[in-house]
């Protein structure tokens, strides 16, 4: 057993539970907040959607102990919220639900969603919301309760905070949520949540070519040392050919032309394989050794797209002749496989496939400097993902692929 420290809906408590315990059955369990309801239990779904630390989770996918010192706020928690309330009333108006089992993560997605966005179109919020199935309703009487509050509440003059206020990285739970108060959350009023950032520091001044104000919708960062000097590599990720070697998968169509490339990646996760074929814009800055890759690809068996960006600084190594490199992705993916970027399947399949680069690097910056041709070097081509993944994933992925295949 662990002692968890949490502030659940305003009240700070302290109970004991196994570290197995996701936060979705400590809640109903411990708590008797059985308004967070419990569907798939896959991170699909959205039933059980609640705020941590003022952000949208999966309570279902998070353990209790993973919280421990979070602020938590359950649907029952949104009681006195202004937005919630105000959804609550539009809901019943525009028929929003039916048995209710989806209702409560509905209600807190769709006020996170009136929360940050000034003036989203159908479209947006449809896509905003599709972390949050209802078997009932169609959603259109869901999609015209949210208009109606947010053209209700921006006719009353009150604004979106941009991006929720959030500003420091960090997953839900993480306590960078920046300094916001339980009372703020239930007020609605707050900037209370924290969106990983979309740049490494430096790398925003080497600008994307394609800056007119795409947001992706996923955003991590990463960093890696290879043990080779800093020119080297430097040099190195200006040969885009020989980067796009050391990716598993990727190839390209051609020499870039004007920093303007076409290529393919092939990512197997299981049984699935997407292979996305797309173009990209590369923009480098020598004088901070900052680069951008801009690209969008489209995979057409699952009829998914996505675009992504993908910036990177090289700087000095803590030790001498090391160089640290770090990486900003950021993504936005539509379609068939979209449900994957909201389970966080995507990023843990980007995290291997940077491991694996990584390797590749080494042993292409190796055979270099040992006086052999960079491109001779042996690396792994192959990527499965499927290999690596826990079981309620494969399960969740099985389900898709028999999709997949009855698409075909
Ligand atoms: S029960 Fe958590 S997402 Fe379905
Ligand atoms: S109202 Fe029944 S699942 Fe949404």
């Amino acid at each position: 057993m662990n002692t968890v420290n949490l502030t659940i809906n305003g009240k700070a408590t302290s109970a004991n539970c196994e570290p197995r315990t996701h936060l979705a059955d400590f809640l109903r369990d411990n708590h008797n907040l059985t308004g967070t309801h419990i569907g798939c239990e896959h991170g699909v779904c959205g039933a059980c959607t609640l705020l941590v630390d003022g952000v949208p989770a999966r309570s279902c996918i998070t353990f209790a102990t993973a919280c421990d010192g979070a602020e938590v706020t359950t649907v029952e928690g949104l009681d006195t919220d202004e937005i919630a309330a105000e959804l609550r009333t539009a809901f019943m108006k525009e028929h929003g639900l039916q048995c209710g089992y989806c209702t409560p993560g509905m209600l807190v997605s769709a006020r996170d969603v009136i929360l940050r966005m000034q003036d989203p179109t159908e479209h947006d919020i449809r896509f905003i919301m599709s972390g949050n199935l209802c078997r009932c309703t169609g959603y259109v009487g869901i999609t015209r309760a949210i208009q109606s509050v947010i053209s209700d509440r921006r006719a009353r003059g009150i604004a979106a905070i941009p991006d929720g206020g959030r500003v420091r990285l960090g997953p839900a739970g993480s306590g960078n949520a920046g300094a916001v108060s339980a009372s703020q959350v239930a007020r609605g009023t707050a900037a209370v949540s924290s969106l990983p950032k979309t740049t490494v520091p430096g790398t925003a001044p080497a600008a994307s070519r394609k800056d007119d104000g795409w947001k992706p919708q996923t955003t991590f960062e990463q960093n890696f040392t290879v043990a080779h000097p800093i020119d080297v590599v430097w040099d190195f990720f200006g040969r885009v050919g020989e980067v796009a070697s050391c990716l598993p998968g990727a190839s390209l169509v051609g020499e870039p032309v004007d920093g303007h490339v076409e290529g393919q990646i092939k990512v197997k996760v299981g049984p699935i394989s997407a292979e996305f074929h797309g173009v990209a814009d590369i923009a480098r800055n020598d004088a901070t050794r900052t680069g951008t890759i801009d690209g969008t690809g489209k995979d057409k068996r699952s009829n998914s797209a996505t675009r992504g960006r993908i910036g990177y600084a090289v700087k000095e190594g803590a030790r001498p002749g090391e160089t640290r490199v770090d990486v900003s992705i950021g993504f936005t993916l539509t379609g068939m496989l979209a449900q994957f970027s909201r389970s966080g399947l995507v990023q843990d399949v980007a995290n291997r496939l940077i491991a694996v680069f990584v390797q590749n690097l080494e042993a292409r910056l190796t055979h270099q400097a040992e006086g052999k041709p960079a491109e001779a070097a042996p690396v792994i081509t192959e990527f499965d993902a499927g290999s690596l993944m826990s079981s309620v994933l494969v399960g969740q992925i099985k389900r898709l692929f028999a999709k997949l295949v009855r698409r075909r």
